[in-house]
């Protein structure tokens, strides 16, 4: 008799319903992956185009599990309505549609539909806050450094890249620690995010918005914005994406937008030159595909006279041929540098000259035909060019003694590092994963290129600096990575030099250049 009742209480707990957090489970795939279920009830938070949300209606205090879960099935879906308490069963499957992407754990095929009720209220999770009951008892603030216990050293930026993937290690969530596993851990709920602060502009033309709520930052500089730092990508963060109900989001959000407005811009530098040798300024500035005829003259004009204070040296990037992205075989760029300076001139009433190299026709990367290099401008009535002598786009630069330069101006040319990219230092960045992806740490694309170009750049300047060791080197530009990145620390370890924001004490979250986008 007794054991006949044990063995009736073991067959009851074995078939006892099932549970979304039994499905999504606490690791990122379901160990339940392709096994069949029944009796699976939730309520229905959200409906899309081709399915719908459930959340369990047997919560578990379990902080790794999500309570949620997608239902994949248009048809399905059409019958039934947010705030209906459903019983269905399905099978659990783990879908991504490109191996870049964590899988996502849903329910397919749901079948046997039983309507247990209608009508019930709908609550989202607050993010930020303690739950209290609808999912449990949890805290739902994101982690604001760690990415994934998968990254080296808990390091997102660390090299080697993609040492491990997410698919493969499978690792058990820990909410309280990684971004990544927290984000995973509250896969399909429905939140609301309160006290919202945009990061830039939309991140595409769905009006996809990276955003945080009021929750702890780090890294937040006084626009708003969080600054990336040493081994912090802000996991904090969180896409809006699409609406489900098929409005479409604002797509003119800027950077620290709230319910105010904030200046798009920082306020302008009050760093200016006193005219003489010891204090020259320099900028430097992106012009983003810029050539002769482009209608953002006066705002590149504002920025570099009004923004950066008319500097003595303006180290430009992306400077198209006059012809723009025509692609024929002109490579000159003097219309295009001839517009720009005309037009500092006539704003600031300060002479501006340039200078730069022709690259070969289509070598150097960026939109075919448009040919873009760097260049420098710097004003005529306080530095002159010493010793003018052109190299042309092949001829290698050299350090002679002196120190001198056998072209000045001229490029590092190392055919076999620089392919594809613009010399003597920018590069551009190939593939590269996205931060939550599959790859841990995540791919940075052609980093080994780049810390090859990092060398091959560092190793000319301490050619200059073995000559002479007060030589005055600026290396400037679009350096295309974060400077704890490797191929800048291999920069910095083979120059010699020191990076400009950490001699002059900037504090950390003010160290960018760029805000995306
Ligand atoms: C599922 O629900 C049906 C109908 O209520 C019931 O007959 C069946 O025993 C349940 N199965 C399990 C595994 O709970
Ligand atoms: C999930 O299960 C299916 C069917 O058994 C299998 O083909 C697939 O590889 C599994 N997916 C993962 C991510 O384990
Ligand atoms: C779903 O689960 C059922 C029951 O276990 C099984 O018979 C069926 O083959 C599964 N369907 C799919 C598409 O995996
Ligand atoms: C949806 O409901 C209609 C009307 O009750 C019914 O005829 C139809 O079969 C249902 N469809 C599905 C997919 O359940
Ligand atoms: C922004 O949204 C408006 C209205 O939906 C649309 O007409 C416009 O093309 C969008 N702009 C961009 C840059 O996507
Ligand atoms: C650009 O250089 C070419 C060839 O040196 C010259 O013919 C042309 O006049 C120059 N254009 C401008 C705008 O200075
Ligand atoms: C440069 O890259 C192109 C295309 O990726 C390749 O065909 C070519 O061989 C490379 N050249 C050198 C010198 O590495």
């Amino acid at each position: 008799m007794k054991v006949l009742l044990a063995t009736s209480l073991l067959a009851v707990d074995l078939t006892s319903a099932i549970t979304v957090a039994q499905i999504t489970g606490d690791r990122y795939q379901s160990s339940l992956n392709g096994t069949g279920f029944t009796n699976l009830t939730g309520l229905v938070t959200a409906k899309g185009p081709s399915g719908l949300w459930l959340r369990g209606t047997a919560p578990d205090d379990n902080e790794r599990t999500s309570e949620s879960v997608y239902v994949f099935g248009a048809a399905f879906a059409r019958n039934i309505t947010r705030g209906q308490i459903i019983t269905i069963d399905g099978n659990v499957t783990e879908y991504r549609s490109s191996s870049a992407y964590l899988y996502l754990t849903e329910v397919t095929t749901p079948r046997s539909v039983r309507i247990i009720s209608s009508g019930n209220a709908v609550e989202p999770v607050v993010l930020g806050k303690r739950t209290l009951g609808l999912i449990g008892r949890r805290d739902v603030s994101p982690p604001t450094e760690l990415y994934s216990s998968l990254d080296t050293n808990n390091d997102i930026f660390a090299y080697p890249n993609t040492v491990s993937r997410v698919s493969a290690e499978n690792p058990r969530l820990n909410p309280g620690r990684s971004g990544m596993d927290f984000w995973e851990s509250l896969s399909g709920e429905l939140v609301t995010v309160q006290g919202v602060t945009a990061l830039g502009r939309p991140a595409n033309t769905f009006g996809d918005q990276w955003v945080y709520g009021d929750w702890k930052v780090n890294g937040r500089k006084p626009r708003r914005g969080l600054t990336v730092t040493p081994e912090d990508a802000n996991p904090e963060t969180v896409i809006v994406g699409t609406p489900l109900d098929g409005t479409r989001n604002v797509n003119t959000t800027k950077l620290g937008d709230t319910l105010e407005t904030v200046p798009e811009l920082p306020p302008p530098s009050n760093i200016k030159t006193n005219g003489k040798c010891d204090g020259i300024t320099d900028g430097s500035y992106n012009a983003e595909n810029f050539a002769a005829g482009n209608p953002r003259v006066p705002r590149i004009v504002e920025h570099i006279v009004k923004y950066t204070n008319s500097p003595s040296i303006v180290f430009l990037q992306e400077i198209q041929d006059n012809n723009c992205e025509t692609n024929n075989v002109n490579v000159d760029a003097n219309a295009t540098l001839l517009e720009l300076t005309t037009a500092l001139e006539a704003s600031s009433k300060i002479p501006y000259a340039f200078t730069d190299v022709d690259p070969v026709n289509n070598q150097d990367g960026g939109a075919p035909g448009g040919n873009i290099r760097n260049a420098y401008i710097y004003r005529s009535d306080q530095i002159r060019q010493f010793k003018p002598n052109p190299g042309g786009p092949l001829d290698s630069n050299a350090v002679l003694p002196d120190p001198t330069l056998r072209y000045n101006p001229g490029r590092i040319t190392t055919p076999q590092v620089f392919n594809s990219s613009r010399k003597p230092l920018v590069a551009d960045k190939g593939r590269s994963s996205s931060l939550e992806g599959d790859a841990r740490p995540p791919v940075n694309g052609r980093i080994d290129n780049r810390i090859a170009e990092g060398e091959v750049t560092g190793a000319f300047i301490a050619e200059i600096l073995a000559q002479d060791r007060n030589a005055a080197v600026i290396a400037s530009g679009d350096f295309n990575e974060f400077s704890w990145v490797r191929p800048l620390e291999r920069f910095v370890e083979v120059s010699g030099l020191k990076e400009l924001d950490v001699v002059a004490n900037v504090k950390d979250v003010e160290r960018y250049s760029y805000t995306f986008k």
